[in-house]
């Protein structure tokens, strides 16, 4: 099955707030994204933003350049029909993050549990290589990923799990670590899973 199909059917139908990954708030991302200190009409991107609630809060902060990307028309769907009118404040890209154009560069990335699935090399550099060439240097790159003693597997997917040190030496050169933190992310169902964040610059 390919990525597409797999979110797609992942989504198709599904109550967002029964993925095991669903957050009432987006707390830590919230945490990072206020430290950054960006303008609110600078451009801010969630990529692999699902159905996540990160982008309703953005807008009531008052952030007007947001862009959701994923690589799920079903899950787009679905965040869309949650803010109704006020979706048309944001910009919805159905792609795949390791596989596309901007059409602007971002000063802000924020990536919660999605470089995680990205077990192949090739697709972690054509990632890498996008956001480094669409972040703006002083721009903020908060990544969150399962840590090092999270979940081996999410929604049936292997993942990759990293510490602060192995993400910095993962995105390489051009990215200065700036602040990290561990998030006790308590799933729907009532489990504990371990989430690393990392903040860095695009130096
Ligand atoms: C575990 S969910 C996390 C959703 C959201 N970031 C959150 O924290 O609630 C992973 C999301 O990444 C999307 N995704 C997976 N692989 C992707 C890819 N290669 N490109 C873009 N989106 C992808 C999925 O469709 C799904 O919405």
């Amino acid at each position: 099955m390919s990525t597409r199909a797999h979110w797609d059917s992942a989504w198709q139908g599904a109550d967002p707030e029964a993925k095991s990954w669903y957050q009432e708030e987006a707390g830590h991302s919230l945490e990072m994204i206020e430290a950054s200190a960006i303008a609110h009409g600078e451009a801010v991107i969630d990529v692999g933003g699902g159905a996540s609630v990160l982008v309703d809060t953005l807008l009531e902060l008052g952030f007007q350049n947001l862009s959701v990307l994923d690589i799920s028309r079903a899950a787009l769907q679905s965040a869309k029909a949650r803010l109704g009118s006020r979706a048309n404040d944001v910009k919805w890209l159905c792609e795949d993050a390791t596989r596309w154009t901007p059409a602007h560069p971002f000063r802000l990335w924020h990536d919660r549990a999605v470089f995680h699935f990205l077990t192949d090399a090739e697709d972690r550099q054509k990632y890498r290589t996008i956001a480094k060439a669409n972040l703006v240097p002083g721009g903020h790159m908060i990544m969150a990923t399962f840590a090092m003693d999270g979940p081996e597997k999410c929604s049936g997917l292997p993942v990759r799990r990293y510490s602060a040190q192995s993400m910095a030496a993962e995105l390489g050169d051009g990215f200065a670590l700036i602040e990290d933190s561990i998030e006790e992310h308590l799933t729907p169902g009532g489990r504990v899973q371990k989430f690393q964040y990392c903040r860095f610059l695009r130096v």
